[in-house]
């Protein structure tokens, strides 16, 4: 029987008490899909600094280089945030190993949820229906290019650069994608100030021949992050660069209601990575309160993206929709009747458990 190793990357802060709850959810599948998943767990961010001295260990490379998918929880300890001088930092790890893995595509879906409508900051009617997807650009741009300090510390830069093969193969992916949707792909770049922005509209305008079913518009980031606000429901497959990304992704998930509902996908050529977009959350450790929905989420896409596993994903996703009905949340969603961490697992593997038998 084939043997589906899983890198698990539970990290920092909460992300330990949301992935067991998504490795029960993934214990039940294989119980009754007879599906064989081998997981092996590494270190990785502030916990993995802690212990190996290095927050992308060499044992965490190795892991992950012998797995075929990496289920990831969060990263960041505020120990860390305030010292700009700190030698070590956990992002680096997260940093490292997207760019080690070649993870070059993230892809974060903004989906609304009916029954978290009351949640959002903008008006229901305005948020409602919102459906969309940011392609963002994961291992180049301003995040990789040459950085400097100077001695003195009065001056310094990062760069921003990208060649075209790496705008190429996410634009692939982002039209791809655009095709088995509502066939609209929008470019969020600067291309009025940047070379950089320049290049992607080209390499985009290129790109765009080979799908002429896709209705492809462009539009300054600036403008992408009222619109955002404004009209979300204007956009389908959104596709940016590294930085524009980080920002608009972070803008999107909130109008959704709960930051607590929002899974990812990094896909690299090789293998892929899956995390909640929530992050650390270090306020809430230990407390029971953190929502595993978006790991759990995460592990659904995993199990589609990766393991070509379509009827368990579409199963969890249709159990947390039945969670939000029956109102089986964390106090992020409903602050007047909540359940904690593992009870809303609890609940959602029995739920996966029944749908599966
Ligand atoms: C994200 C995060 C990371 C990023 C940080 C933690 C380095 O904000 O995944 O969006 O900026 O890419
Ligand atoms: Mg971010």
């Amino acid at each position: 029987m084939k043997i589906n190793k899983i890198a698990v990357l539970e990290g920092d802060g909460i992300g330990p008490e949301v992935m067991k709850e998504a490795l029960n959810v993934l214990d039940i599948i294989s119980k009754k899909n007879n599906i064989n998943f081998d997981c092996n767990k590494g270190l990785v961010g502030a916990a993995a600094i802690e212990v190996e001295g290095h927050p992308f260990p060499e044992s965490t490379k190795n892991l992950c280089n012998n797995s075929d998918a990496i289920l990831f929880g969060a990263i960041g300890d505020p120990k860390y945030d305030n010292n700009p001088k700190a030698k070590m930092r956990p992002e680096d790890g997260l940093l490292e190993m997207r760019k080690f893995l070649g993870l070059y595509a993230n892809v974060r879906p903004v989906i609304t949820y009916d029954s978290l409508l009351d949640s959002s900051p903008l008006k229901k009617e305005i948020v409602k229906g919102t459906n969309f997807v940011v392609y963002r650009e994961l291992t180049g741009g301003i995040y990789f290019g040459e950085k400097y300090i100077s001695k003195d510390r009065k001056s310094a830069y990062d760069t921003c650069s990208y060649s075209f093969k790496e705008i190429e193969r996410i634009s692939h992916l982002a039209f791809k994608e655009a095709r088995k949707r509502k066939k609209e792909l929008t470019l969020v770049d600067k291309a009025n100030v940047l070379e950089t922005s320049r290049l992607w509209r080209e390499v985009v305008q290129k790109i765009s021949n080979d799908y002429p079913d896709i209705k492809v518009s462009y539009l300054f980031v600036d403008n992408a992050a009222m619109k955002i606000i404004t009209n979300p429901k204007d956009f389908d497959v959104i596709l940016t660069e590294n930085m524009f990304g980080d920002i608009i992704t972070d803008e999107a998930s909130v109008i959704t209601g709960s930051l607590g509902m929002l899974p990812s996908a990094s896909i690299g050529d090789k293998i892929s990575l899956f995390e909640p977009i929530h992050g650390s959350y270090p306020q809430a450790v230990g407390k029971g309160i953190a929502n595993p929905m978006a790991m759990i989420l995460s592990l659904g896409m995993m199990l589609d993206m990766s393991f070509n596993l379509k009827k368990e994903s579409e199963i969890i996703l249709k159990s947390i929709e039945d969670a939000l009905k029956e109102n089986i949340v964390t106090i992020d969603i409903n602050s007047k009747k909540y359940y904690s961490t593992s009870e809303v697992g609890d609940w959602l593997s029995k739920r996966v458990s029944d749908y599966l038998s």
